[in-house]
């Protein structure tokens, strides 16, 4: 389980307790979190689960399929060097405190 901070694009905060082997995608979901969609379920076809994870985190998770790389040039709002489909980040307990950013837009 980790607690993970979202941080929608207006400032809006909401802190969501997430299983160990769910993605931060099926969370937010789960929990209402407004700023990711989640459009194709989870099967990175969509980008619009787009999210910035902590700058801190970049180094310390897997880096991104090819698939999500392609993705991740298809997405609604600016693609940043922390930028991620949070449909392919999968919770850790080594995750349990970061914070997440919510782009303006998914679409
Ligand atoms: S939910 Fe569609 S790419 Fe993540």
């Amino acid at each position: 389980m980790a607690k993970v901070t979202f941080i929608e694009h207006d400032g809006l905060e909401q802190v969501v307790d997430i299983p160990t082997g769910w993605t931060l995608m099926q969370g937010a979901v789960q929990s209402g979190v407004a700023g990711i969609e989640g459009e194709c379920g989870g099967s990175c076809a969509c980008a619009t689960c787009h999210c910035y994870v902590d700058e801190a985190l970049v180094d310390f998770l897997p880096p991104p399929s090819e698939t999500e790389e392609e993705m991740l040039g298809c997405t609604a709002s600016e693609r940043r060097s922390n930028s991620r489909l949070s449909c392919q980040v999968r919770v850790s307990d080594a995750l349990d405190g970061i914070v997440v950013r919510l782009p303006e837009a998914q679409s």
